[in-house]
């Protein structure tokens, strides 16, 4: 029989190039909220787009369609497997969730429109997610509830975004600050691209940093910091690549490896000091209690590691929250996170409100 107080929740994410679908559950009348993921599953295209230096939209697109109902068979299942298609057990979720944007119009409108299926037809009720809130959201995955203190200064890096939030209560978010030009993740994927290093960028940036640590040192030269001190919280980071690319014009390909390193240290660097700088400038701003970093860029080595740096060099208490890298990549457990809260708030909807927008505000 089963569990009243137990609420399981069924999220779908195809807002870019994972196909996500995951299963949670939490129980609602315990005294703190408990949250338990049961299942995520994540249909990664990465290597399908690596050849185009990026995500194809077109390509993508077609790929959801084709992953989308084994996906989300697996996850209900809780089986690793994705090739059969069993959907039997929806009859035992409580709540579907889903992406509405942003993201890639195609990519999302397979998401959507198998949430609006299979809605209709099992009469389940529909809880609706903001890509960005998804990420923010991610944050409390791996922690008790009742560390979620507010206001919370949530800075989203991903490969389409570079946002600053201040999220004073569930579902009240501001936006502070914003990318001009390029996301944070994009100019990784750029830079790499010209060092040769492949598609995404951030993982092999990444790694490729690490081993020039120690000649850093000894090492002046710098990229520039982009608005670093505009006295906004707004970031620009097209320049930041375009000065990638007039230092390397000063070298013939094939790049040694020690200029690979070189590069992509002082490159990350330049990043991060960025993002951090602004980052801890909005908690003192705002008497943060709680920071959250969240996005695929998040799962960066040197960015977990410099928030920390600052944060305690800043002597600033709030509480650091950092998703564990696979939550911080696109995947369906942060939209159901953020659909425990919605459902706690009554904001739910029906399979008729459902509708992709490629272009979703945070609000
Ligand atoms: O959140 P995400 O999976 O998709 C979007 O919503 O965009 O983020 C993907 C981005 C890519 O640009 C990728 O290069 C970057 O996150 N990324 C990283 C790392 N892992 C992924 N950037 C820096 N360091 C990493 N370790
Ligand atoms: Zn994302």
């Amino acid at each position: 029989m089963k569990k009243i107080n137990i609420i399981k929740i069924l999220a779908v994410e195809t807002s870019c190039d994972e196909t996500s679908a995951a299963v949670l559950e939490f129980n609602k009348n315990a005294k703190s909220l408990e949250i338990n993921l049961i299942s995520n599953i994540v249909s990664s295209q990465i290597k399908l787009h690596a050849k185009y230096k990026g995500v194809y939209p077109e390509l993508a697109s077609r790929e959801h369609v084709k992953n989308i109902l084994p996906v989300i068979s697996a996850a209900i299942n809780n089986k690793t497997k994705i090739k059969d298609i069993s959907l039997d057990k929806i009859k035992d979720i409580d709540y579907l969730a889903v992406t509405q944007g942003p993201g890639l119009i195609g990519s999302l409108l397979s998401g959507t429109q198998t949430v609006k299926n299979l809605s209709y037809l099992f009469k389940k009720p529909v809880i609706l997610v903001n890509h960005l809130e998804g990420h923010m959201y991610a944050s409390i995955l791996e922690i008790q509830q009742n560390q979620i203190i507010f206001p919370i200064i949530a800075l989203i890096v991903s490969g389409g975004h570079t946002t600053l939030v201040i999220i004073k209560n569930h579902f009240k978010y501001e936006i502070i600050g914003q990318t001009n030009d390029d996301a944070a993740g994009e100019a990784y994927d750029k830079v790499s691209t010209m060092l040769d290093l492949g598609y995404p960028g951030g993982p092999i940036i990444d790694e490729y940093a690490k081993k020039y640590i120690n000649l850093a040192k000894n090492d002046s030269f710098e990229f520039p910091r982009p608005m670093l001190n505009s006295g906004k919280y707004d970031f620009s980071f097209s320049g930041l690549k375009t000065s990638v690319l007039y230092f390397l014009k000063k070298y013939k390909k094939p790049y040694s490896e020690k200029l690979k390193a070189k590069v992509a240290y002082k490159f990350q660097e330049a990043v991060i000091d960025v993002l951090v700088y602004k980052t801890i400038k909005a908690v003192k701003k705002f008497n943060a209690k709680t920071i959250i970093i969240s996005g695929g860029v998040a799962a960066n080595s040197r960015l977990r590691e410099r928030i920390f740096e600052k944060a305690a060099h800043d002597k600033i208490l709030a509480k650091i929250l950092i998703p564990s890298g696979k939550y911080c990549t696109d995947n369906a457990a942060m939209i159901a996170a953020a659909a425990v809260y919605k459902i706690l708030a009554g904001k739910v909807s029906t399979w008729y409100d459902i509708k992709a927008n490629a272009n979703l505000k945070l609000k």
